[in-house]
């Protein structure tokens, strides 16, 4: 049921267009009459049509009796079913954790809810939703929303009272449990899962809500709960409004991956209160997300872990550049996304995903703090940012325009014209980032770790120094930065990888999985043979996108041997990982069909 507000006489004719999918089934579109008055419940059924969009959805067209005037209300109501479209997945019992009961959960970034639900599948518009959710005995329903209630027969009542975008809505059913972990925070997770999870977060989510509070303003969103998915999940994290999923990688056992968590947090202003308005300005999300991420834990953790952790981004951001060329065009801060009106053409926003967003968006925030030269005055400014735009959604120059008007001296002194970091140049110009923030600050973490890079690089191996180096204090990131550089300067000369994986089985044969990853990045691009059999575990078991794609590009590009790695691990592992996922490593392995 949509209600909706015309906003301008004759803004649509009499025809509304909604966001659909083909594994969407319509089967009724109806007007209801205005509610409290007369009219048949039942509505007076439309004609409904759906029509090819794009190669990700397609375009419902319902044709209502007449045009509506500017302020009068519409509410439709539409019969449809939800099939197997890439929002909304279904997993069998051997997919989930437990192995018994099955699974089912929605993700709706960026343009994946458009197969969950008829909607405007867009950033720019917000609503509030509820819903009411019936699932089969022995399963929980839950959903990104501000309350929650269970009632008889298994039924679920969610509401969200704030306006959120299409693709915050969320929703997963499964045998599922939670835990309290905090004063407005518990985690979910499969039954087998759940004292782990307890364990992981237990007392540590509430300090982060504070201090994001104290930087950048009220947290609007009631409870923030943390979901663990299940293993083929995705994304590390997912900022679903209250409820935010993570994949189970971050079950580590010492929270070393709970940046991932503070990340997600910080979409609660930055993202889900303060919204791109398109996909082409997803910086807008991800990159003002990294810098709050990272001014959180330098308050929680200090500046030198901080800036470590902000090196890994970087080096991240080094490895995609790189392979994609500096001048792509994905790597400018606002993407020019074409729309599409046929079935072929049009570029699917979720296709444009990478690091530029993130890192060079970081970069370009960290920039304007500089700009700034104070901290707090910067953080004030973050503060009346989130503020003024809340519950809207916005382009990069209503943020530019709006940091020029805090500032006035620095828009008389023309700081967006500063030549060579013009904000346009920022926004438009695909490269390497013109400014970049002084990590020096964690060099004291970071200088160890290069210098055993050095000694390991080495042709002659000079053992008694690497033997003097004593990494078993080191923490999770100090490892992830050292096989960062380790990495960098691969292949090492013949021998030197089979040592150090002997002489490190911390790094070797780690569970962490970003230590995972990076040891099978240099497992392949030394063509260590012996421990091929690390990546495919690896494969099997987690289907994360950025875990994913990068270990079979490199096996497709090294040997023989490791393309034949490849494809055996696809096949066998291609039902577990989400359609998006399979469909890029198909695009890796030459599977793909003309699409
Ligand atoms: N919103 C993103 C995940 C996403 C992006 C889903 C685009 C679909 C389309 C989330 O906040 C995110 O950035 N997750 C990162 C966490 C990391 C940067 C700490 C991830 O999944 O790796
Ligand atoms: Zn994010």
């Amino acid at each position: 049921r949509l209600e909706l507000r015309c906003e301008r006489d004759g803004a649509g004719g009499a025809e509304l267009r909604l966001d659909a999918h083909p594994a969407l089934s319509v089967s009724r579109a109806a007007l209801l009459p205005p509610p409290g008055g007369p009219g048949d419940a039942a509505g007076q059924a439309l004609p409904v049509e759906s029509r090819p969009f794009t190669s990700y959805g397609s375009a419902l067209h319902i044709a209502l009796p007449q045009a509506p005037r500017a302020g009068q209300l519409v509410t439709l109501l539409i019969d449809y079913e939800a099939g197997e479209g890439p929002g909304v997945c279904w997993l069998s019992p051997e997919q989930t954790a437990g192995k018994q009961k099955p699974y089912m959960y929605t993700q709706g970034q960026a343009v994946l809810n458009r197969s969950f639900f008829p909607c405007f599948d867009t950033p720019s518009i917000k609503f509030t939703y509820s819903a009411t959710v019936k699932v089969p005995e022995g399963f929980t329903a839950v959903m990104s929303a501000t309350s929650w209630e269970k009632q008889k027969d298994n039924t679920f009542v969610f509401k969200m009272s704030q306006p959120i975008p299409s693709y915050l809505i969320a929703l997963v059913v499964g045998d599922i449990v939670s835990a309290d972990v905090g004063p407005r925070s518990r985690v979910w997770a499969e039954p087998c899962l759940i004292e782990a999870a307890k364990k992981e977060y237990d007392g540590v989510i509430e300090e982060f809500l504070v201090v994001g509070e104290k930087l950048f303003g009220p947290y609007v969103w009631g409870r923030y709960d943390i979901l663990f998915m299940p293993p083929s999940f995705p994304f590390g994290g997912m900022e679903n409004p209250c409820l935010t999923f993570v994949t189970p990688c971050l079950l580590a056992g010492d929270r070393s991956l709970v940046d991932v968590i503070i990340h997600e947090i910080s979409h609660s202003w930055f993202g889900n209160l303060v919204t791109n308005a398109t996909w082409g300005e997803f910086w807008l999300n991800e990159g003002f997300t990294m810098y709050a991420q990272r001014r959180i834990s330098t308050e929680v953790y200090g500046l030198p872990y901080t800036c470590l952790e902000a090196a890994t981004g970087r080096a991240l951001l080094r490895q995609h550049m790189d392979a994609t060329g500096e001048d792509h065009p994905l790597n400018k801060l606002r993407v020019v996304i074409e729309p599409g009106f046929c079935l072929f053409l049009g570029v699917n926003p979720d296709d444009t995903y990478n690091e530029t967003p993130y890192e060079k968006g970081y970069c370009f925030v960290s920039y304007l703090a500089h700009l700034v030269g104070n901290q707090s005055k910067f953080d004030a400014f973050l503060q009346a940012y989130v503020n003024q735009f809340k519950f809207q959604s916005i382009t990069a120059d209503d943020t530019l325009e709006f940091f020029l008007e805090y500032f006035p001296e620095l828009k008389e002194k023309g700081v967006d014209s500063i030549p060579g970091f013009e904000f346009d140049r920022w926004l438009n110009t695909p490269g390497w980032p013109p400014y970049l923030p002084d990590l020096s600050p964690g060099q004291q973490l970071m200088r160890p770790a290069d210098e055993l890079a050095e000694l390991w690089a080495a042709d002659g191996l000079n053992m008694e120094a690497i033997e003097a180096v004593n990494i078993t204090g080191w923490r999770t990131y100090q490892l992830v930065y050292f096989l960062d550089q380790i990495l960098q300067k691969s292949p090492l000369p013949e021998g030197n990888v089979k040592r150090l994986s002997k002489m490190y089985p911390k790094i070797s044969k780690a569970q962490n999985a970003e230590l995972r990853l990076r040891w099978c990045q240099i497992v392949l691009k030394n063509s260590l043979e012996a421990e091929y059999s690390k990546v495919k575990d690896f494969l099997h078991s987690q289907g994360k996108q950025k875990y994913t794609l990068p270990l079979y590009r490199a096996m497709w590009g090294t040997s023989e041997a490791t393309r034949a790695l490849a494809m055996e691990t696809f096949s066998a592992t291609a039902p577990q990982l989400h359609v998006n996922v399979q469909n890029y490593v198909k695009k890796i392995l030459g599977l793909a069909g003309a699409e």
